[in-house]
């Protein structure tokens, strides 16, 4: 089984497995070396095919393999590398990769709106996580941002396509939950968008998961907008019998009221189990459910910590760039 090292850990993975993978299995492993974990935007490792659009989880190889050891010279998708014997990868050790990422992130954030106060995914924002570690405190582009006529795509889920990031995810649930699916990229560039077929309704069983897996606020739950802010709310595990999937979701509850319903997260932020709509949107009622007890949001962000933590990684961009404001208060993010 090859062997590679990730900012200076080793770990013996199966053959095939990416870069992105052994640096998860290292996090689950040990969980003081979480911090190794490439961020990711588009790759969901539920969804096959998905990867290789937002170039977040970039890595620097200093060593190829034992076999040739010639570091690669560009940095790579660590999503989309499989990792060689002898590999060797620097991810939080390396300033310049951390620096390129700040870059990724600005790019990220061009067009994207910042207007986490009034979105219903602040809190639990892969985007703004990434803009708080990552970003600059002030945005460079010069030019207007894109915005989109808005799209009706149904009565249970809102699409918001100035916040989309166009990282396809929630396609490959359409293409691979859905019979029949009824939205994609339409258009390239800067023009591309998320949109219906003829503005059909996205109403299958399964298109729901479309919300859990958008990593922004441009898909959110209709029955759930402007309730409450997210960490207002106490997210509990629960069950019912349930004929389509496996009825085991976690329950967003403001005393005995459930606000919202989604599936359950691992600490990469990735859905557990696909959940149906039944279960999402039509029991909101807490004695359709079997309540298990308090779900742990093990990963870093505002509703697992309740704050901001200063992770490994962004001391060291602190150190590599002290002119660089990336830490602060929400209201510097990028761009505001
Ligand atoms: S709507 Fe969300 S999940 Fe779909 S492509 Fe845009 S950012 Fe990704
Ligand atoms: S997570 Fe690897 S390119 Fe987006």
């Amino acid at each position: 089984m090859p062997k590679v090292t990730i900012d200076n850990i080793e770990i013996e993975v199966p053959e095939g497995t990416t870069i992105l993978q052994a640096a998860r299995m290292i996090g689950e492993r040990d969980k003081a070396h979480r911090h190794v974990v490439p961020p990711t935007m588009c790759y969901y490792s539920k969804l096959k095919t998905s990867g290789g659009y937002c170039r977040t989880c970039i890595v620097k190889v200093t060593k190829g393999s034992e076999k040739d050891p010639r570091p690669m010279p560009k940095p790579v998708a660590s999503c989309r590398t499989a990792v060689m014997d002898g590999m060797v990868v620097e991810n939080t050790t390396n300033p310049d990769l951390l620096d390129a990422r700040r870059g990724v992130t600005e790019f990220l954030l061009i067009n994207h709106p910042l207007d986490c106060p009034i979105c219903d995914q602040a809190g639990e924002c892969h985007l703004q996580d990434l803009g708080y570690e990552h970003g600059l405190s002030k945005s460079r582009y010069a030019f207007e941002r894109r915005t989109f006529e808005p799209i009706d795509i149904g009565d249970t889920i809102k699409l918001h396509m100035n916040r989309c990031i166009l990282c396809y995810r929630c396609v490959k649930v359409g293409e691979q939950l859905t019979d029949g699916r009824v939205h994609g990229v339409i258009n390239r560039g800067d023009v591309a968008e998320i949109s219906t077929y003829i503005q059909q309704a996205v109403d299958n069983d399964f298109s729901g998961n479309m919300i859990d897996v958008c990593p922004v606020g441009a898909l959110t739950d209709r029955t759930f907008r402007f309730t409450s802010r997210v960490w207002y709310t106490k997210p509990m595990d629960a069950h019912r019998a349930c004929p389509t999937c496996s009825g085991r979701v976690v329950l967003w509850m403001k005393g005995d009221e459930v606000l919202r319903v989604t599936g359950r997260k691992d600490q990469w932020g990735e859905l557990e189990e696909f959940i149906c709509n039944g279960c999402r949107f039509d029991h909101k009622d807490v004695k359709h459910w079997t309540v298990e007890g308090p779900r742990t949001v093990d990963r870093h962000s505002v509703i697992g910590a309740n704050h901001y933590e200063l992770p490994q990684k962004q001391k060291l961009l602190t150190k590599a760039a002290p002119d660089s404001t990336p830490v602060g208060r929400p209201n510097e993010l990028p761009g505001r």
